[in-house]
């Protein structure tokens, strides 16, 4: 039977919200692990607060954006390994690179875990070329927000929350809040680049291990359920 091939974008914030959090790595790579029979999985692992620290602080030494976009995927890729160490047999620390080579050495029986890939994009952009390359059904983002809101919910108690939604309408919201200068739900060219090919994205709170398990299996979710068909 062929199995059904998810890409997973988990936000830095969400593998890395302090200093040191092993204890969610290895439930994150438990429920990995129990699941990998069912599902073909790449994991892109995004930079959080310490990327954030290397290109603020690169900033300020006068590093060009090209250079900051570098240290930003250095630290995506320390976080990729973190998890692939966790997930022992079932993955590699010598990740790939590409989002080429994530597609090509996914198989039935390993976990591809990478980090980003060259500059001028996030992971989310990353997940979404590599479940293009490899033809995935769904991009699951989990993220560090329940679901996605019309509205920031801790300033605004109307918010709307949406449980289902299209590509066009996540589309608007996120260019929304661009303009607003705040970091978004999901990168813009990673929803591009969904559209275009007609994969749907779940969006949901990553810290909570059965909801993240239902989305990559495509169950029912708490958080978002963006359709790009
Ligand atoms: P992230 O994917 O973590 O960026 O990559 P982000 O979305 O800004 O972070 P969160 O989700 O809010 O935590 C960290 C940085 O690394 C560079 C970018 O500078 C990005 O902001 N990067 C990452 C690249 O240039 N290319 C990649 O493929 C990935």
């Amino acid at each position: 039977m062929m199995k059904e091939k998810v890409v997973v974008s988990v936000g830095g914030s969400i593998l890395i919200p302090g200093n040191g959090d092993s204890e969610y790595i290895m439930k994150l790579a438990e429920m990995i692990s129990e699941i990998s029979p069912d599902v073909q999985l790449v994991v892109v692992c995004g930079g959080g607060k310490i990327a954030r620290y290397y290109t603020v602080t690169g900033g300020e030494l006068g590093g060009t954006t090209y250079q900051l976009d570098m240290l930003g995927i250095g630290v995506t890729r320390l976080n990729a390994q973190l998890l692939a160490i966790s997930l022992g047999d079932l993955s590699s620390t010598d990740i790939p690179l590409s989002a080429e080579d994530a597609s090509k050495r996914s198989s039935h029986d390993n976990v591809i875990v990478m980090g980003g890939t060259v500059p001028g994009h996030t992971t989310d952009a990353v997940a979404a070329m590599v479940a293009r390359e490899m033809r995935a059904e769904r991009i699951v983002n989990a993220t560090s927000v329940e679901a996605v809101y019309s509205d920031d919910p801790r300033r605004n108690p109307d918010a709307e929350r949406f449980s289902r939604m299209t590509i066009d309408e996540l589309k608007t919201i996120v260019y929304t809040e661009h303009g607003a200068g705040k970091s978004s739900v999901f990168d813009p060219l990673g929803i591009k680049i969904a559209k275009e090919e007609g994969i749907d994205i779940l969006i949901v709170n990553g810290r909570d291990i059965s909801e993240l398990r239902n989305a990559i299996l495509g169950r029912e979710i708490k958080g978002t359920y963006v359709s790009s068909r």
